[in-house]
């Protein structure tokens, strides 16, 4: 099974490539999926494509320079052409849970400056309702307690990310702690629900950003576009 998962992410990841034309600015982001872009899109520079890079974590930025690949800061740039990122779930309206690895700041960000914005997923990831997997939501160290006691409030199993033993600390330094919510009724308005708690840095809600999910499946792709 997991190695029809990863041939499925490995077509998906490169065909993603195929959107990018010389100029552009791409945004790339994390996770297991985007691996397989990162390495066709440095077959394809080294075959004379050029492009500006952005990376949403520092794991990416490592994989890029070890396939030579050049990353640009985020503030030398204005706006993003096409970002290829993962996702942990994507529902029939293209809504999406991010965050599975930890990258989900920089990935909104990244995604909310970038004019397309290009999901490679495996066929497991398509998913009828979001929430089964579990939500990140990215919180600032201090005052941990008081965004817990928020959380179980409003009735939403939280546990805190770790990794090793210790807490698991995201690129900004922040925390993730993860919502088992089984389902999620309103995307929309959980993402405003949550980003509105202080101590929430972001969550991992992503509505309203994807503009084509790119599916493999056994060994096709399959494209959906908004
Ligand atoms: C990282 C992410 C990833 O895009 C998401 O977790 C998908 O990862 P993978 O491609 O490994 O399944 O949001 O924070």
């Amino acid at each position: 099974m997991d190695s029809i998962k990863e041939a499925e992410k490995k077509l998906a990841g490169r065909k993603a490539p195929e959107f990018l034309k010389n100029g552009m600015v791409v945004g790339l982001g994390s996770g297991s999926t985007v691996p397989y872009a990162i390495e066709r899109i440095a077959e394809l520079v080294s075959q004379g494509l050029q492009i500006t890079m952005v990376s949403t974590s520092n794991k990416t930025s490592a994989l890029a320079k070890k396939c030579k690949l050049e990353i640009s800061g985020i503030d030398s740039i204005d706006r993003i052409d096409v970002t290829i990122d993962g996702a942990d779930e994507v529902d029939p309206n293209m809504r999406g849970i991010k965050g599975g690895k930890g990258a989900l700041l920089f990935e909104k960000i990244v995604a909310s400056i970038s004019d397309k914005n290009i999901w490679i997923v495996d066929s497991s990831k398509l998913v009828e309702k979001l929430g089964k997997f579990p939500l990140s939501v990215e919180v600032v160290p201090f005052g941990l307690k008081t965004v817990l006691a928020e959380f179980q409030r409003r009735g939403f199993k939280s546990e805190i990310r770790v990794r090793e033993g210790e807490k698991y600390l995201t690129d900004s330094g922040n925390y993730i702690v993860d919502l088992h919510l089984g389902s999620i009724e309103n995307p929309e308005e959980l993402d405003v629900e949550l980003n509105m708690i202080p101590g929430v840095v972001e969550n991992g809600l992503f509505v309203g950003y994807a503009d084509m999910v790119i599916v493999g499946r056994g060994k096709e792709t399959e494209i959906t576009s908004r």
